[in-house]
């Protein structure tokens, strides 16, 4: 087989999905401080995969450039294709064929997380040469994926986001395919909801005859927009991270698992892991729980804080209650003051949410 090339699908249709992030790229919403759209170059680099090309859209395809770069961070050479609308998933890969050629290819939604990267799928890919490979997964609301049907190992039916799903096995995002699928895609019509669907391009190699071959995998997450989603990707993340301290600790303590980024600096601080602590991060006084993310130039100071994700340049001070399972966007300060009476005072921006406990 001719080596793999890589394409990431970051392009769309640019709405805000959420009150977090001042950026319309959902694809680089943090998870455990590190953009979603890195984890799949990096998936696709410890595969091997050293072309990737990155799908973008007109609003927010600068965006993307710019954190991506030309990946050599990664180790891989970074391509990107400009799709002029965001007409679906196979519209997608036609808009990247010439970039494709006629290499087989990991196709990975650049706001789909795959916990445990695709080195094995990727070798099963290589060894089978099926003309697609699906992954799949069981999920509680199906009628929001794409769902396959399966005989034994075989892929015989898929139907994209079906009111009345079949199974409950979600088309997770990261495909593999033979250079085939451009005839597939170029075969079919728009969906219902308008776009050309990559689900009925796989269909269509299905019923032609072409071999389909599907893998359950678990450890995945999409982006959704909500909280507890967030905060499901950042567990999901911190459960794996390796401990590395490169911080500075003044009469601090570490308990588990935890990565302290270089230049970030914890006094009388207590941090209980899985926890990452960004670079530049000023911790004093202040106890930091499992399952929390602080971002860059972040500070917590006489407070606690716990299963919780501070982008970058946040602050909490002086808070007398501990802080849980919350989000806070880029540069949100919260603090207490002495000051009698005693009142709240917020500015908040759109679309937020408060919870007082
Ligand atoms: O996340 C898994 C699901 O992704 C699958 O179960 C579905 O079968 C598949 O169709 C897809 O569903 P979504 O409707 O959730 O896809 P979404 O519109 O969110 O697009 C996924 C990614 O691809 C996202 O990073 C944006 C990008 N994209 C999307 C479109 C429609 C493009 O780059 N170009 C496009 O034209």
């Amino acid at each position: 087989m001719q080596p793999l090339k890589g394409l990431i699908l970051s392009g769309g249709k640019g709405t805000r999905l959420r009150p977090i992030t001042h950026t319309s790229a959902k694809q680089l919403v943090p998870v455990a401080n590190k953009p979603v759209l890195f984890y799949g170059i990096d998936a696709m680099a410890k595969a091997g995969i050293a072309e990737i090309g990155i799908n973008i859209a007109p609003e927010t395809g600068e965006e993307i450039k710019e954190v991506a770069g030309d990946g050599s961070a990664f180790g891989v050479k970074i391509t990107y294709i400009l799709q002029d609308e965001p007409a679906g998933l196979a519209h997608a890969v036609l808009t990247a064929e010439p970039f494709l050629g006629d290499s087989p290819f990991v196709m990975y939604l650049g706001d789909n997380l795959l916990q445990g990267g695709i080195i094995d799928l990727v070798t099963a890919f290589k060894a089978n040469e099926p003309d697609a490979l699906i992954l799949l997964t069981p999920v509680p609301d199906p009628e929001h994926f794409g769902v396959a049907e399966l005989d034994g190992d075989r892929v015989v039916a898929l139907a994209e986001k079906p009111p009345e799903p079949k199974t409950n096995l979600a088309l997770v995002g990261v495909y593999m395919f033979m250079p085939l699928i451009h005839d597939a895609a170029r075969a079919i019509e728009p969906s219902a909801r308008g776009e050309l669907e990559i689900t009925d391009a796989i269909q269509h190699l299905v019923d032609t005859g072409r071999r389909v071959e599907p893998h359950i995998v678990q450890g995945w997450w999409k982006d959704t927009g909500r909280l507890d989603d967030m905060l499901e990707a950042n567990r999901l993340v911190l459960d794996r991270m390796e401990h590395r301290v490169e911080g500075e600790l003044v009469e601090s303590a570490i308990e588990g698992r935890v990565v302290i980024e270089e230049g970030a600096t914890l006094t009388r601080a207590t941090v209980r892991g899985p926890a990452i602590i960004g670079a530049g991060a000023v911790l004093t006084d202040c106890y930091i729980g499992p399952y929390t993310a602080i971002g860059e130039g972040c500070a917590v100071e006489n407070a606690e804080v716990e299963h919780s994700i501070l982008l970058a340049g946040s602050t909490v001070r002086g808070l007398d209650g501990r802080m849980e399972s919350s989000l806070l966007g880029r540069n949100v300060h919260i603090s207490r003051s002495d000051q009698q009476p005693r009142a709240f005072r917020f500015m908040v921006g759109d679309n937020s949410e408060i919870t007082i406990l």
